[in-house]
């Protein structure tokens, strides 16, 4: 059987202390049997200042070609201002390999982590598909004397597959599908979305398929999570909403993600990475919580088709929490190295 190979970039801040955590996971399943291989990659703030290296095109190809999959940890770094390595690195990983749709699950694991009044871990199960490549991220625009810009880019090639991948889940879950949107303002780029959105609700009729306004869906969030099932954005609006929802997972340390390409052209499909960053107040504290890279690589696992492994992350991250072990920031004692021990000894 073919090895998956794993490319690994730690990154800045918390990224190295919770990609360490998180390696022994990758070994965990290699041990089990699965065909799985991984390469560590130095790339980061570090690498940036010391080399003058974000990443090279000769690295990029590399990445692309003889890798499946990549295990990402954060960047940005308070040395390098403009943070053009977490443009050059992780910006372009999502771009130039095509990784359309990003998945950001919101399955809240414990009760008490759940800030909402009278509402339970079980009540919400959300799953954004946030757009990956365009909007504001194209990074195209000026600084000029007094004056700003900043240009969004909208294309049906880009548009299309995410929504279809969000139809298509929402009709295989069985659950309702929103379009978070601001056409009413936003009326080309966002225009585009609502009229592709009606165009496939035609072709899912079974999905109960409704737009909403972005800002309005926030304040519907809170009141009734219970209503939303799938929720498709672009890359802007899909960004705000999974910090939102990592707040009901129990926080920025809990959110997990996997980008991957809905129409593969080449080897590397899919990026593992928690939805924080580096937290830059945290490192170097043992007090990151490990939980959101370790449900990054549980999603990575998915992928790879592991199912096995990557429910018993999930129940091992899951009985933890239920048994009040976890760093501060979960309501827990331990640090970031206890924790993740602690979650790799409920691991079978
Ligand atoms: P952040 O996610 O790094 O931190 C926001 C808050 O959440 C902070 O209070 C932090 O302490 C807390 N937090 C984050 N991760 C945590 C964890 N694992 N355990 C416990 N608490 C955690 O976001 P920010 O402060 O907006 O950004 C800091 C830097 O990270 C910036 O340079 C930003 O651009 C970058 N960033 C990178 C990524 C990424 O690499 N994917 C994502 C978000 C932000
Ligand atoms: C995320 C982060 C990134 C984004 C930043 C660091 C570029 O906030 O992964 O959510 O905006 O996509
Ligand atoms: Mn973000």
């Amino acid at each position: 059987m073919p090895l998956f190979q794993v490319a690994v970039i730690a990154g800045d801040g918390i990224g190295p202390e919770v990609m360490a955590e998180a390696l022994p996971l990758l070994a965990w399943a290699r041990d089990r049997g699965r065909p799985l291989a991984w390469t560590l990659f130095p790339h980061g703030a570090d690498h940036c200042l010391a080399t003058g290296e974000t990443l090279s095109q000769v690295t990029f190809e590399h990445l692309r070609d003889h890798f499946d999959a990549l295990l990402f940890g954060a960047v940005g770094d308070p040395r390098i201002p403009d943070q053009r390595h977490a443009e050059a690195i992780l910006l372009r990983l999502r771009k130039d390999l095509a990784l359309g749709v990003n998945l950001r699950p919101c399955l809240p694991l414990a009760d008490h982590l759940v800030p909402l009044k009278g509402v339970g871990a079980r009540d919400i199960h959300i799953e954004v598909f946030r757009e990956n490549t365009e909007g504001p991220y194209v990074l195209a625009g000026e600084t000029a004397p007094g004056r700003a810009t900043d240009l969004a880019l909208h294309t049906e090639t880009a548009v299309r597959p995410l929504l279809e991948v969000a139809f298509h889940r929402a009709q295989a879950q069985g659950r309702p599908l929103h379009l978070a949107h601001k056409a009413n303002v936003l009326k080309h780029g966002h225009g585009l979305w609502l009229r592709m959105f009606q165009e496939l609700k035609q072709a899912y009729p079974e999905v109960e398929a409704t737009p909403i306004h972005a800002d309005a869906l926030l304040c519907a969030l809170i009141q009734r999570p219970q209503a939303f099932g799938v929720i498709a954005g672009d890359n802007y609006v899909g960004d705000l909403i999974s910090d939102l929802l990592a707040a009901f997972q129990g926080g920025m340390g809990m959110a997990p993600s996997l980008s991957y390409a809905p129409h593969p052209a080449g080897r590397c499909r899919a990026l593992a990475e928690p939805v924080h960053g580096s937290a830059p107040d945290l490192a170097g504290k043992d007090l990151a919580n490990p939980a959101g890279i370790f449900l990054s690589t549980a999603l990575l696992f998915r992928f790879a088709g592991w199912e096995t492994e990557a429910l018993a992350v999930e129940k091992a991250v899951q009985q933890a929490l239920e048994a009040g072990e976890g760093t501060p920031d979960v309501k827990g004692t331990l640090g970031c190295r206890a924790f993740s021990a602690a979650l790799r000894a409920r691991l079978h």
